[in-house]
């Protein structure tokens, strides 16, 4: 039978993460974000010293680094070596980074691994770029978030960084391994004028139509 995964897949800023939180939360499902697992590899590749190009280098930091993935108040959290570093994320040498960290095959092996452990023993609304492409191909149901080029700049402005985002898109859909792209099954929903709300709606919709 089909894991118990929604995928949710769509390019930065594209409104997913606030989509896939708020769906879980309606399904009583965990939510489980995937970018900040690359996140975390990339906090403990910059926190070395490491320039986040070097690929080898990076190989053997992220190797070298404990990488835990608990699920705690309905959602999944990230620990490097033991601590919470969540609140670290999100910073700019992370933004500027994470896309370089995310290419190496290496490296995604290690954290897709995470991904489907958690999938596997929990009801999970996974968001990323590649859940419903090579995470869970057999997911339940796979939705691919997008958003105007416009829309989405507008969204990383009003979080507070508008900078790398085309930039990660751009070396996200490039790379040779689990490159960001609607898997064939997937369901594109366009959320460039429509609210969270509204995104949502449908997606409950969807949901269940498909019981
Ligand atoms: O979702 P978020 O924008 O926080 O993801 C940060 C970066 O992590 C992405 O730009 C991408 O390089 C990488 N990522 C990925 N595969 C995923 C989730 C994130 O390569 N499933």
């Amino acid at each position: 039978s089909a894991p118990q995964v929604i995928a949710m897949d769509g390019p930065a800023a594209s409104g997913k993460s606030s989509v896939a939180r708020e769906v879980a939360a309606k399904l009583g499902w965990i939510y489980v974000n995937t970018g900040n697992m690359y996140r975390a590899a990339t906090w403990a590749v910059v926190e070395s010293g490491t320039n986040p190009e070097d690929e080898a280098a990076v190989l053997a930091v992220v190797q070298g680094t404990d990488f835990q993935c608990t699920v705690e108040g309905g959602r999944s959290v990230i620990r490097v070596n033991g601590a919470d570093v969540e609140l670290q994320l999100n910073s700019e040498s992370v933004n500027r980074g994470v896309s370089y960290v995310a290419k190496i095959p290496q490296v995604r092996e290690i954290l897709v691994a995470m991904q489907r452990d958690v999938g596997h023993t929990h009801p999970s609304v996974m968001e990323g770029r590649d859940i419903g492409t090579v995470v869970f191909p057999d997911a339940l149901v796979k939705f691919y978030i997008d958003a105007s080029e416009e829309v989405r700049a507008k969204r990383r402005g009003l979080q507070g960084h508008a900078d790398s985002v085309g930039e990660r898109d751009r070396i996200d859909s490039t790379r040779k391994v689990a490159p960001l792209t609607a898997a064939a099954d997937a369901v594109v929903v366009d959320s460039s004028e429509m609210t969270l709300a509204q995104v949502v709606a449908r997606i409950m919709e969807l949901l269940h139509e498909r019981g």
